[in-house]
Parts: C-alpha cells; structure tokens; sequence
C-alpha cells in the first residue's frame, strides 16, 4: 500500500492507469474522472451525472467496476485503473469485445459505451461465459438511452466469437449489415464528444439560472462583482446579446439568450460568468447581486388557457401559441350513425431526453470568424441562427458538430452555443462549458405533456366511420418547436386508418412550464395513446379481435389519408399486421394459461398481450426540408463523401455512405468521409422527423448517379462499366474504368482541381415533393409515411400496480432497410424509450432534475424484443428506403397499455402508468367502470 503525503500543494497520489505509472500532487478531493480526463488526457471515460446514476464514467479499480465521478483520487493512491483506452491488443487492434460491440452494433451515439465496455470487461473477467441474467447484473449500473440495450448483450455475449461479416464488394452496400463507419473510435474511447476537446487555456463558461418558474429580477454592481473575484473575467448579461432572441421559426423567436429584467420558467439562463473554472465554479448563486421579485406562475395547461391568466407572450392571447386543424367530411352525421362509438380523455407528462452527454462545446474567434464546436443534431440552422443573434453574416459563422452523444431531438434548439460565442466574442480568448445533469434538464426543452379528448366511430363491420380529437399541448415558455407539434399531429391523431369523416384540433398552449420542443415524434407518441386506446374500445364494443380491427381500417396503396393524399404505394400496416398475426395469437394463449395458473394458485400476478400501430411522415410538414450530398474524387483518386447529415447515434453517416458508395458503383470501404462541418460539407438539413435516410440518402444517390456519369462519359465507358478505386489515399492519380475488356485510364493530374480539393464534383439535392395545407388540413403534408405496428407482453401485479414488460414483437415498413443491423437497433431503442413514456417518465422541475429522481429504463427494464422488418418499398426512397428512427417508439406506449387492460381489465389513460394510477384502474375496473 502507499502511504498518502500531504504537502503545501495537496496531496500526492501514486497510481497505475492502463499499467503506466502516475504521480501527481493535488487536491486528494477531485474526482477520478477528473484527473484522469483533465490530468492524464483520458477523455474516453465520459461523464454523463457527475453523481452516480448514469455509470458512464464506469472504470476498473483494482478490478472492479467503479464509477469514477464517485472516487475521491486520495482513496485512488496505489491503486490499478483500467479504462476504456486500455482495453485494445498492444498493437492498437480491438479486444474481442469491442469488436463485438462493433459487429453487434452496440455502441449508436457511444456516449454510454466506454462505460458499459469497462462493466463488461469487468464481468467477463469474473465469468468468461456470462449468461442472460448475468449480462443483466453485470451492466446494471451503466445506463444507455439509444440501443435499448438488446444490441449490447448481444455483443457481451457473443464478445470472442466471430465477428466481422464480410465487407460488401461494389453495389452491395446496400441491404448489408456492415459495422458502422464511424464505429471504432466510440469503442476505443477516442471519439470526441463536444468536453472532449478544449483550447489550451480557454476560459470556462458557467450559466446562473433563474430558480424561479417566474419573475422579475435586477442585476447589481456586476463590475464590482468581477473585481471582488479574482478569476472571474467577464460576466455577461443581455445587454451583451447583440440580438438577444432566438426560436426555430422565423415568426416565433421568442426566446433570449439572457433574459432581461423577467424569467418564464425555473432554469432559464439570467447571467453568465466566465473565467477559471474552479473560480466561477466556486461562486454561489447566494452570492451573485440579483435581486429576485417571483411572480405566481402559470403552471399546467388548465392555468395557461385559464380567464385572467398572465399573458407569457403578449402577442399571443389566450397563450394560445398556434392551433392546428384538419377537416374532412360530416364528423357529427357519421357519429350519429356510427354502429359504435368510443369516447375518452388521455394525458401525458413532460418527458425529458436524457441522453447521455449532456450540453457542451467550444468557441473561438479565427481570422475574425467565429467557430463554435458543439454537440448538436442540426448545425446549419445553428450556424444560421447564431449569424443572427450575433449580427454577423453567416459567413462569419462556422459551426463544427462534436460527436454527438444522443439527441432525440433535444439538441434541435441552440443551448449553450450562442452563450459560448457571445462569450468568445467578449473576452477575445476560447471559451468552453459544459452543462451539468440538473442543469440540461432544466434548461432545455422536453416532450410535450399532452390533454386530449376524443371520439371515434364505426360501423358494425368494425369499419371507421368518423374521428373526432382535440389536443391541447403545453408547449411551455417559448415556442421551439411548438408549431410543428400542433400542425404534425392532426395529420396523424386518426391513426393509420383510412376514414372519411375527421375533425382533429389542436392547440399549443404558453405556460411557465420548460419550453417542449421536439422529441422523437412530435407529438404523435401522445396522439397515439389516444387513437390505439379508442380502437381497442371498438373491437370490444363490437366483439372483434384487436389486430383485426386495425387490419380492417389499415390505410393501405391505394388508400386516401384523411388530409386527402393518395397513398400510390409503399403504405406497410397490412404486411407488418399480418406478420405479427402468428405471434399475437400465439402469445394471447401464453398469457391466458399464464393467467389460469396464476389465478389458480391465489397469486395477484396478470399477464396480458396489447397491440398498437402507427403511422410517421417523413420529414417536415408540408415544409421544404432540402438536402445536399455531394461525391468527389481528390487528385490521387481518392473517392470522398461530403454529408452535411449529422450522425446523432442513428447512423446516418453509414447509411448514406451505402447509398453513395451503390450509386456510384463502388465498394463502400473506398469512400473517405468528410463529415458535418459548415464550411467543408454542404447543407444537409437537419437530424429529425426520421428524415436523413430518405432525405440525405436521396442526395446521395443523386451524387453518387452524378459522378458516375461524369466518370463514364470521360472513360467512354458504357453503363455496365466497373470503376476501380484506391483505398481512401492509396491513390496513384489515376481512375481505372474497366469495361469489358477495355480498361480506360483518367490521369486526374490533367482535370483542374474544383471545389472542395476534388478533381471531380457532383452534387446531389433533394427536397420531399409536398404542399401546403388548406385551412382544413387538406394535401401533402409528406411525400412518404413510415407504417409499424407492435405487440407488448406485460405482467401486472395487481396488488402493487407493478407493470413490466416481457416481451415486444415489432413489425415496421422501413421500405427497404439499407442497413439491418441499424434499423433493427433504432427499433429497439425506440420501444425501450416508449416503455419509460409508458411507465415511468415524468419530468417535473425542481424534483426530478436528475437521472437519480428522473426514472429512464434500464438494462433490467428492457423486455427481449423481436424486430420484423417489412420491406414494401418506396419508389421515391433511395433504393426504395423511409425512416424509422422515430416510428420505432410511437406504438410502444399503446401497445402496452393495451396489454395492461388485457391483463387486469384496467384502462389507464394517464401516463406514466405508475403503480398508483395502475391501481386506480385495476379499482375502478373491478367497480365496472
Ligand atoms: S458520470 Fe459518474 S455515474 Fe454518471
Ligand atoms: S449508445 Fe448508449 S447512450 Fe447512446
């Protein structure tokens, strides 16, 4: 044991990390984490909570895993740390479980991934074989919020077996199941999230947030506050925001950087200090010269649309933000001959992101630009946004995307990244900041709670006949992406049905509550509690089987939607239907003999089996949502892909790299990517409304068809023709076209370099083909729809009001999966995130404003999940691809309340379904009602 010396400059500590020898003398109170990413430049362990809850900080003490926010480095003196940068072979090559992990797919934004290869590498070296329940026990303490963790037992389990599929040679990417492209650095811990990387000597960015939901607040003497504090260098408010407004929409730029004199809800950024860190660290909010007046906030719906309510925005009466409507045929005749009708009132709750990595970033002034380095799903409309906020021109404004580590679209809206540039811009020196768990989860947008109210008819046949839904949605204190919530959701609040009688409403409504914005289906999750819950009431009103019914209504090719667009083709819910039909049968018998044993030997256990399906535009509502791609070939005859699309974990990056590398008819592996980056890729639009595949993947393949032409016209080559690259670099200047036996020869010495450094360009654009809605909600809202449908198996203790998930079976239309390993793990993610919607996820400030309150699924929540991909292909998709990254959660939550009301007769109708509400239906059930 070595013995622990103090001295003037604290506390000297010897230990061993990845078998290297250290000695430093600090304060024995900072953290391992700290020391071993600020100290040692070990950034691969990632901190997600700094408090315990997330394990992604997970490392091997002396063996065993730890979480390393939670180590004192004093009690780390003469011990042996192993992190994730110590896991590969001494050559540098991957341990078997990191190529597992890459094969498996197991690691998608890979900010838990260090952390989970450190408990995995942990467990297999006390069990080299783990089993099922070991795997579960062995990761407990790691959280992940995008695989929904099936992929990473798999590759735990699998970790020594065979890996690495075959490579596909060219025109065979897509449809292959190759690792992703990006892949490597996320499991050896190189990647770099948006704090893994600072200037040397940047200064530290620290937000004070209002701890009121409203009020009224004075700054005081802040320049005698900078010279009371040495370190503090700068302390910003809104008079230092050029233009200190932001939002997503040119109409709704409602929201301040700083908030000037007034605050509307708990968490909203006041001041900003800037200096050393452990400086502005160190200063309490107590501290600061604010003088606070609160105000009785509006929280809940009920109060923002209450008579005498305080008006948040006072353009906007009511604190009405935007309605939306669709309208079509005589809703109140065909109820009123309507065979069966079913009514009902639902609500949901504030859901928070939560991924891993929280909010943080960079930003510099070069060459009198300003470059600003964050995590971020969308960094041209940041670029754009910050342009205006800081009164520069675009092209004074570079934003370079991070890794980015999660988003769901929480990272749609600026957080920390005009507060960085302004920064930067004030102080001349690098500014960085990085939000803590508290901080991100007040401070940023949220799913919105949703109270709706509807009616849904049809005849004896079972056959829909009218809908009627009014949603009112709290869309918080600012606008975000309140707008497309109200206008996406009564496209969709009829479900994917085909009726003709539709009245859908909606209404986003102000209150002090946090701004909600977009997360994972704008607002469709909620909608479809709604509808799911009506047709289950139907099929029992009129004695016909769940799934039948739904098959019965499915829209379908051919099918007029309710805003009056003709489905041509590529309309899924019928297949994914009848693919789950042999399981929804098979499991209703599993339960009802479960259920026979269960009752028979007293116990209060139920198990039940639910159904719900969906429907998703892909893209913007009625909306341009271009993209550009462009494909290019260096002197030396490198192939390069220069995609905008930002890969936010879903794989993007891979995917259009398939599309492309096909298009061009060259083997994936030969093309080098440059990645997002707004002064070296073009725009590819944003990373949300399951967009990127079908979108960017179309410009891709625009590309990709672009440059091959061009290279077969130089070659005179015919369109059968083989073109023959390099690996990326390996170039000898020339591109080799074989055709047939003649082999053409391009001395690409003898092009003129373009754009880009490339010797050959082409670009590829694409924009969904829609149109604007009427005042009723009529025409194109979206070129293509992603249909799924699945069926949960849950047991409810009927005493506790306990529900866990057993078992999902999930068939979605993905019109052609490029590829499946991805699609099947944003399927699984999807269902595991709609399980925290549908039973434990309610975010509420000031009590559930970390990950410890604030109640995620974790690997023990996970059920075992099949996925059935249903190709009906999308003429308009590249090669036939739509989207699913957010179809994969919509029919989570339905389906498992379904399987609640089959199991113990209770309708829940409020999520989450917590044990007290679960009880409460199972009550009210029992009493008949
Ligand atoms: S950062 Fe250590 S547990 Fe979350
Ligand atoms: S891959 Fe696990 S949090 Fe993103």
């Amino acid at each position: 044991m070595s013995a622990i010396v103090r001295d003037a400059a604290g506390t000297r500590v010897r230990l061993t990390v990845n078998g290297v020898d250290h000695s430093l003398v600090t304060d024995g109170r900072r953290r391992l984490v700290d020391v071993l990413r600020e100290d040692l430049g070990l950034t691969g362990t990632k901190v997600g909570c700094n408090a315990g809850d997330c394990g992604a900080c997970t490392v091997r003490v002396d063996g065993e895993q730890v979480c390393s926010c939670l180590v004192p480095i004093g009690q780390a003196d003469g011990r042996s740390v192993a992190t994730v940068e110590g896991l590969a072979g001494p050559s540098g090559e991957p341990s078997a479980l990191q190529q597992a992990f890459l094969a498996c797919g197991g690691a998608q934004c890979g900010a838990c991934t260090p952390g989970m290869l450190m408990a995995a590498d942990d467990l297999r070296a006390r069990t080299p074989a783990p089993v099922q329940t070991e795997i579960l026990e062995g990761l407990a303490g790691v959280l992940c919020r995008c695989t929904g963790y099936t992929k990473i037992v798999e590759a735990v389990a699998s970790a020594g077996g065979p890996v690495a599929a075959d490579l596909p040679v060219a025109g065979a990417a897509v449809g292959s199941r190759i690792a992703r492209l990006d892949g490597l650095p996320k499991v050896t811990g190189e990647e770099r999230f948006a704090d893994d990387d600072a200037d040397a000597g940047a200064l530290t960015l620290r937000v004070v947030r209002s701890p009121f939901a409203r009020a009224a607040f004075t700054l005081g003497d802040l320049d005698a506050f900078v010279a009371a504090h040495p370190g503090v260098v700068r302390v910003l408010t809104a008079a230092d925001v050029p233009v200190n407004t932001f939002g997503i929409y040119e109409v709704g730029k409602d929201q301040p950087v700083l908030a000037d004199g007034h605050v509307r809800f708990a968490g909203e950024a006041v001041i900003a200090l800037v200096g050393e860190a452990a400086v502005v660290a160190s200063i309490r909010d107590d501290d600061l010269p604010i003088a606070w007046a609160e105000l009785p906030p509006v929280i809940g719906i009920e109060a923002g649309l209450a008579d005498g309510s305080p008006r948040l925005h006072q353009d906007r009466p009511g604190n009405i933000l935007v309605r939306g409507r669709l309208a079509r045929g005589n809703v109140d005749a065909a109820l009123a001959a309507a065979a069966a009708t079913a009514s009902g009132a639902f609500e949901t709750s504030f859901v928070e992101h939560a991924y891993i990595e929280p909010e943080a970033g960079t930003a510099r002034v070069v060459d009198g630009r300003v470059e600003v380095w964050a995590t971020t799903q969308t960094p041209y409309m940041d670029r754009d946004e910050l342009a205006l906020i800081l009164g520069l021109p675009k092209d004074r404004v570079r934003v370079i995307p991070s890794a980015c580590g999660g988003g769901f679209g929480g990272k749609l809206d600026l957080s920390i990244q005009p507060l960085l540039a302004v920064a930067a811009i004030a102080t001349g020196r690098p500014v960085r900041g990085v939000y803590s768990r508290p901080e991100s989860m007040r401070a940023t947008t949220k799913r919105h709670p949703a109270r709706m109210t509807a009616t849904f008819g049809a005849d004896a046949d079972g056959q829909l006949t009218a809908v009627r839904f009014h949603g009112d949605f709290d869309t918080g204190a600012y606008a975000s992406w309140g707008p497309t919530v109200a206008n996406r959701v009564p496209v969709h609040a009829m479900g994917p049905y085909a009726v003709s009688a539709v009245e859908c409403t909606t209404a986003a409504i102000h209150t002090n509550g946090p701004p909600a914005g977009a997360f994972r289906g704008f607002g469709v999750p909620q909608a479809a509690i709604a509808h799911e819950a009506l047709l289950d009431d139907l099929a029992a009103q009129l004695g016909i089987d769940e799934l039948e019914i739904r098959r019965r209504n499915a829209l379908r090719a051919g099918s007029t939607t309710a805003s009056g667009q003709l489905l041509a083709a590529s309309a899924g819910l019928p297949a994914c239907l009848d693919a789950l039909a042999p399981r929804w049968a098979s499991l209703r018998a599993e339960v009802s003999a479960f259920n026979a044993t269960a009752e028979a030997a007293g116990e209060a256990r139920r198990r039940g089996v639910g159904i719900g399906a969906m429907w998703y535009g892909i893209g913007n509502t009625s909306l341009p949502n271009p993209s550009t791609v462009e494909l290019g070939i260096t002197p030396d005859g490198t192939v390069r892909l220069f995609s905008g699309a930002t890969d936010i974990g879903q794989g993007s990056a891979t995917v259009v790299a398939q599309i492309a590398a096909d298009a061009f008819g060259v083997p994936v592996v030969a093309l080098a990517l440059t990645t997002p980056d707004t002064d070296l890729t073009p725009d590819a639009g944003k990373t949300s409304a399951s967009r990127q595949t079908f979108v960017s993947g179309n410009a891709a393949r625009l590309a990709g068809e672009a440059l091959r032409r061009r290279v077969l016209d130089l070659a005179e080559a015919s369109d059968a023709a083989l073109i023959e690259v390099p690996s990326p670099g390996d170039g000898d200047g020339r591109l080799r076209v074989r055709d047939g036996n003649v082999v053409s020869v391009i001395e690409l010495g003898e092009l003129q370099p373009g754009q880009r450094g490339c010797v050959l360009l082409a670009s590829g654009s694409y924009d969904p083909r829609t149109t604007l809605l009427d005042v009723d909600g009529q025409g194109v809202p979206y070129e293509t729809y992603g249909f799924g449908a699945q069926v949960a198996l849950v047991e409810v203790d009927t005493e506790l009001g306990t529900v866990r998930v057993v078992r999902v079976v999930a068939a979605h239309d993905v019109g052609r999966a490029i590829n499946p390993t991805l699609v099947e793990g944003q399927v699984q993610g999807g269902i595991v995130q709609g399980i925290g919607m549908a039973l434990m996820e309610a975010y509420e400030p000031g009590r559930t404003d970390n990950l410890h309150d604030y109640l995620i699924p974790t690997i023990g929540d996970a059920p075992e999940i099949e996925v059935l991909l249903i190709e009906d292909e999308e003429p308009a998709g590249p090669y036939g691809a739509k989207g699913v990254g957010e179809p994969a959660l919509v029919p989570t939550a339905p389906a498992i309340l379904g399987a609640i009301r089959h199991a113990c007769g209770a309708r829940v109708r409020s999520v989450p379904a917590t044990p007290d509400r679960v009880l409460t239906a199972i009550r009210a059930a029992r009493a008949g009602g």
